[in-house]
């Protein structure tokens, strides 16, 4: 009647004939015994990686170390361990203490070798749920950032690296990078490895409020600190307490909220807008920039003393273009995640396909990369996105990284067309943001909307958003 094995159980008891007669039963019920004799070595080699086990059976009373005290160790060695301890029947206050110790269940002497076993399954069952609540927890913290950085090249194994260093101190970041590197991604992912990760990220774009609005969503205000107040509404400061605030687009912060926030990061407390309290702040702040704020600060729209604070630490993400054979890497990560809808074949990218990303330069970055597979996941109909499912921008690209021509179809191109193409390109590959294609191409907004009213034509509205 023997079952295929149950656990690996570790048996501490002094007295030899029970310890013999119990060991051989157990077993005989499946489970691997590991007999001592002494709390000590269990102790010992359970810690480390030597002796793993799914449950610890231990008597109470021995000589040296007790089961009490066992249970208290174990507790701060092994807590993931449930301990079942014997227990001399009618001591029921011994009993509790040891449940107070740390103990999972206690059986009582004399011991009956079917309850015993009901226990020990019990625990056993315990110990596998905890594992698989472990297991969950990791894979939520995965999808929350923890693995989100893909990519083996020289630049992506050392931001993950530091990524990993950074987590776990307390200082405050700035990530900076060209948009769509993965700013974002990065700032979740230091939160997701750091002792803060059960606690919330609120993360705020300062380039998306005007400054009356962003100064009320960062610090909260009272009930009728300005018309429309009808309510206390405490700011992202407060509902970040205990996690991470992630500043995006620090740089476009107005001058007067530079200040404030100053004082908020030297003092550790926040006053709401129209208040007279200080409310202190356990908030640990990340912040990001697309541009250089070196530039910023030497034309006074960015405060340097604001700048050494949020900078203790700065991670430079690299451009997509720069990392290699990351590209194919992520790109076959997104086709898995397009590819999970019902029905849809697609596993992967043909090897022209791949020569054609490669070559691309990716203005827009990881973004980029990821609208346009999935694109392709959308248009293809075979298992392979293949070259003709690619953006004209990609799938015109030679091997070359030469923005595109007819160079390869044998044709040249007047140097005007060529500018014409590229400028099409580059806005394409920014989602149509005119404002970021400017900044890639290093000219103002309006020489940029002049020239495509030029290319577009009188009735022809020109492409892109304003
Ligand atoms: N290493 C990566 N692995 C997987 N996905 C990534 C990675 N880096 C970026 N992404 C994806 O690329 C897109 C852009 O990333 P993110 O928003 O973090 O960029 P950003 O630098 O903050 O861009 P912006 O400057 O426009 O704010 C997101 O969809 C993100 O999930
Ligand atoms: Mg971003």
């Amino acid at each position: 009647m023997t079952d295929p094995p149950t656990g690996q159980l570790i048996f501490i008891e002094d007295d030899a004939a029970l310890r013999r007669m119990l060991a051989t039963a157990l077993e005989r019920r499946g489970w691997e015994v590991v007999a001592l004799t002494r709390a000590e070595e269990a102790l010992e080699r359970l810690d480390g990686t030597e002796l793993d086990a799914d449950v610890v059976l231990t008597d109470l009373f021995m000589p040296g170390l007790g089961g009490m005290e066992l249970c208290r160790r174990l507790r701060e060695l092994r807590p993931e361990i449930p301990v079942v301890v014997l227990t001399a029947f009618g001591s029921l206050d011994t009993a509790i203490e040891a449940i107070r110790a740390g103990a999972w269940d206690f059986v009582t002497k004399p011991v009956g070798v079917d309850a015993l076993s009901i226990a020990l399954d019990r625990a056993r069952e315990h110990r596998s749920l905890r594992r698989e609540v472990r297991q969950l927890r990791k894979e939520i913290q995965g999808w929350a950032g923890g693995d989100l950085l893909t990519g083996e090249s020289e630049a992506m194994r050392t931001l993950r690296g530091l990524v990993d260093r950074v987590a776990v101190s307390e200082a405050s970041v700035l990530i900076r990078g060209e948009t769509g590197t993965g700013k974002e991604v990065v700032a979740r992912a230091i939160h997701a490895r750091s002792p803060r990760a059960g606690r919330p990220f609120v993360a705020l774009s300062c380039a998306a409020l005007p400054e009356a609005l962003l100064e009320s969503e960062l610090f909260g205000h009272v009930r009728g600190a300005f018309t429309g107040a009808n309510e206390r509404r405490p700011g992202l400061f407060q509902q970040a307490t205990g996690g991470t605030l992630f500043l995006d687009e620090i740089g476009e912060m107005p001058m007067a909220l530079q200040v404030k926030l100053l004082r908020v990061l030297q003092e550790r407390s926040v006053r709401p807008v129209g208040g007279d309290r200080e409310i202190p702040i356990d908030v640990r702040i990340l912040s990001a920039t697309h541009r250089a704020l070196e530039e910023a600060i030497e034309e006074g729209r960015f405060r340097e003393d604001l700048w050494f604070r949020l900078n203790v630490i700065q991670i430079d993400l690299p451009p997509l273009r720069d990392r290699g054979h990351d590209v194919l890497a992520l790109a076959q990560r997104f086709v898995q995640e397009f590819a999970q809808r019902p029905g849809c074949v697609v596993r992967g990218i043909s090897p022209e396909a791949a020569r054609r990303l490669l070559a691309w330069s990716w203005p827009g970055n990881v973004r980029e990369l990821r609208n346009c597979i999935e694109r392709a996941v959308a248009l293809t109909t075979r298992e392979e996105i293949g070259v003709e499912d690619l953006p004209p921008r990609v799938r015109e690209m030679a091997s070359s990284s030469a923005p595109a021509t007819d160079l390869a179809a044998g044709g040249f191109v007047a140097l005007a067309e060529l500018e014409r193409r590229y400028v099409l390109q580059v806005l394409d590959a920014v989602g149509g943001k005119r404002g970021e294609a400017a900044r890639i191409l290093g000219l103002d907004r309006k020489t940029l909307y002049r020239r495509l009213q030029e290319w577009a034509g009188p009735n022809d509205p020109p492409s892109g958003d304003l």
